[in-house]
């Protein structure tokens, strides 16, 4: 017999079926009508739906950990929904050689509540050496505001299967608009748009008739996807769920909390963001949960450092959002869940045979003001504060129940570390 059926509702392609799950060994073996196992989980009400995979987490440790460690991280993570991370390179020290990886991994080994994934911060000293850390980390992270672009070229070169991550701003061009921003709008007019579309077209120069498999981070600009579309290469789009819901205007206060890279755009970049994400022109949504002391905030604008926490209010603000506006579920799980976990060659993100046994059950009619104080995260606040979310109710990853009513019943140290097996490497989807 299976060892445990799960049985409620579940959203399958599209369809919301009543089915059960059969798992074993953390992984879905079987789904049909009816199933007997050894162990029955029945969920009568609610929606089961595949949790989330955010490629783009700052969990801030090591070195960081007054903003955030990998055990808040992760356990906000688990609350919103999320069964898997991928943590970005840029803590203290970075992670950019095989010292910092082991040491990020094995902290992750300790602390995490959920899976867990590691970029490995890519510069002039490891660009060379980048197939020597195929099997060391998740994938890897080229901040170009950082990075030497006549170095591209060399890039572009390399043999590398994992993802190409690309926090594409230009640095040169953001230096020629070089001012002091003392707010939001000047801030949006000094990372104008103009330097996330010369990144982007820049990389794609390089890498066009490549392999390589290209993401590009939290894109937040219409000319950006206008360059996007004018090349042939397929190359995975992220977008994060605050250039979805906010633009640059002096009503968000105070204005530094929501202070972020690349900077709260124009409505008709929303706009634009929003139609490129229902047609799957962006693939992914993204959390960039980028957390930062009120301390730290609580400065004048120009002196406060970007980046805003999300990592637990991606899933159930963009829920109620879809929700409300009608727009198709299934759009939403794929650009949360299946398509991040292909990308990165994760058996995730999907309710079908042979993926981990991650889901969440939500009660669609349960909406709940956000506030942080009923949030997980260290930094203690959220752009989304007073916002509506939906919550998931239960979390199960690799079959175990991680929340149960609301409550944690995991553990610290739950959470794996994941790479792609040798054989299935990421793939774009389509
Ligand atoms: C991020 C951070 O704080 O680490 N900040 C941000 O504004 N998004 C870095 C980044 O993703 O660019
Ligand atoms: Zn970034
Ligand atoms: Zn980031």
């Amino acid at each position: 017999m299976i060892e445990k059926v799960i049985e409620g509702k579940f959203l399958i392609d599209g369809k919301i079926i009543h089915c059960c799950v059969g798992i074993e060994r953390g992984i879905i073996v079987d789904v049909k009508k009816s199933l007997d196992g050894e162990t029955r989980i029945r969920f009568p009400r609610g929606l089961i739906l595949p949790s989330a995979v955010d490629v783009h987490v700052h969990l801030r440790d090591p070195g960081l950990t007054h903003k955030e460690d990998f055990s808040t991280g992760t356990l906000s993570a688990a609350f919103g929904g999320v069964s898997c991370v991928i943590d970005m390179p840029n803590t203290k020290p970075p992670t950019v050689d095989k010292e910092s990886c082991k040491e990020k991994i094995s902290i992750g080994e300790r602390k995490s509540y959920v899976d867990f994934g590691i970029y490995l911060g890519v510069n002039e000293n490891n660009l060379k050496n980048l197939k020597d850390f195929e099997d060391l980390v998740t994938g890897f992270k080229i901040y170009l505001p950082d990075f030497d672009v006549t170095l591209l070229g060399e890039l572009s070169k390399l043999k590398v299967k994992k993802v190409l991550a690309f926090h594409a701003e230009e640095r040169k061009c953001i230096e020629k608009f070089g001012k002091k921003a003392e707010n939001l709008i000047e801030h949006a007019k000094t990372r104008a748009s103009v330097c996330e579309k010369m990144a982007v077209e820049k990389v794609l120069k390089e890498m066009e008739k490549t392999d390589l498999r290209i993401h590009f981070c939290h894109i937040s600009s219409s000319i950006s996807l206008y360059a996007l579309s004018r090349f042939k290469k397929k190359v995975s789009v992220g977008v994060t769920p605050h250039h979805l819901l906010f633009k640059a205007s002096r009503s968000l206060t105070p204005q530094s909390y929501y202070k972020v890279n690349p900077p709260l755009r124009t409505s008709l970049d929303q706009e634009a963001l929003w139609e490129a994400l229902l047609s799957g022109e962006i693939d992914i949504i993204e959390s960039d949960h980028a957390p930062h002391t009120i301390d730290e905030k609580e400065v004048d604008f120009s002196e406060a450092p970007s980046g805003v926490p999300g990592v637990e209010t991606m899933y159930p603000v963009m829920l109620y959002v879809f929700l409300m506006k009608g727009y198709p579920l299934e759009r939403l799980v794929s650009a949360l869940c299946s398509r991040p976990a292909r990308l990165f060659g994760l058996k995730k993100g999907r309710i079908a045979k042979g993926m981990d046994a991650d889901f969440i059950v939500v009660d669609l009619k349960k909406m709940k003001k956000i506030r942080a104080d009923r949030l997980h995260y260290k930094c203690g606040w959220t752009p989304f504060e007073g916002m509506k979310g939906i919550f998931p109710t239960d979390l199960f990853i690799r079959g175990e129940r991680i929340i149960e009513d609301e409550e944690l019943i995991g553990d610290r140290g739950f959470g794996k570390f994941v790479k792609p097996r040798e054989g299935e490497e990421s793939c774009m989807e389509k």
